[in-house]
């Protein structure tokens, strides 16, 4: 079973990168089923239900989410009855959507799951307690795929050797800076800290420039654009039976 997950896509730049780089990519690697994470899709906030078919026609099978999943209202109208779209697990229990899909490929149940991290982010229930339990409901599957989506390194480490042997991969997102770290945990669980993200180069995370330096300079509101102009994907591509792992990162003009 082979896997290829992009991370992040932000706005406008980074949707563009992968209709002009999921082509090229697949001259060179195969895959059974594409995962992206989506939650800056929409201008670098949220996801809306145009966006989510456009990625779907790219050939993305299923769309993780994360602490931007409620960014744009439109997701209300189509969350619950889009069964590719996967938000954080551990939200509270009466929050729309779902927290992981199962697919089949090629005769194998692949669950995705998505799970938010707890160190620096919004308050969220436990990830570990959570995986714990979706995991153990999940044992008719084949594989357990999770996207850990969080910003501090030790937790991301420490999520995936939590649940190394019991799931096939863990890959982190949210940092938008994809890590060199790439690796086959003892257990046999397939790991990287950040995937990093698909979007404009010229940017900071993807988002313009100038509103993050005043932010940061005058601790003053500033509202946040997708960056434009040539962009990057970020991607992981990986086999699940023959345990590899290999780092993607292209640029597109
Ligand atoms: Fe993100
Ligand atoms: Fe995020």
């Amino acid at each position: 079973m082979k896997v290829l997950f992009i991370g992040d896509i932000v706005g406008r730049s980074g949707r563009r990168a992968v209709a002009s780089l999921l082509p090229e990519l697949a001259n060179e690697y195969s895959w059974d089923l594409c995962i992206a994470n989506a939650e800056n899709a929409a201008g670098g906030r949220g996801i809306t239900p145009a966006i989510a078919e456009e990625l779907l026609a790219y050939g993305i099978d299923v769309l993780t989410m994360g602490n931007h999943t409620w960014d744009n209202k439109d997701i209300f109208q189509f969350i619950d009855s889009a069964p590719y779209l996967v938000r954080p697990a551990n939200y509270p229990i009466e929050v729309p959507g779902q927290g992981y899909t199962v697919v089949e490929k090629k005769g194998k149940k692949i669950a995705v799951l998505n799970l938010s991290g707890q160190v620096f982010m919004d308050p969220m229930d436990c990830p570990f307690a959570k995986a714990d339990q979706l995991i153990s409901s999940l044992s008719h599957c084949d594989h357990i795929f999770i996207d850990f989506h969080a910003e501090a390194t030790a937790e991301k480490v420490g999520f995936a050797r939590y649940v190394d042997g019991r799931a096939a991969a863990v890959v982190g997102t949210h940092t938008h800076i994809q890590t060199a770290d790439e690796q086959l945990l003892p257990r046999g669980t397939l790991y990287i800290t950040d995937v990093g993200a698909t979007g404009a180069i010229d940017s900071v995370l993807g988002m313009e420039v100038e509103p993050v330096l005043k932010r940061l300079t005058t601790k003053m509101p500033q509202r946040f654009v997708a960056a434009r102009g040539p962009a990057m994907l970020c991607a992981v591509w990986m086999d699940l039976a023959e345990k590899k792992i290999s780092r993607l990162a292209l640029t597109a003009e």
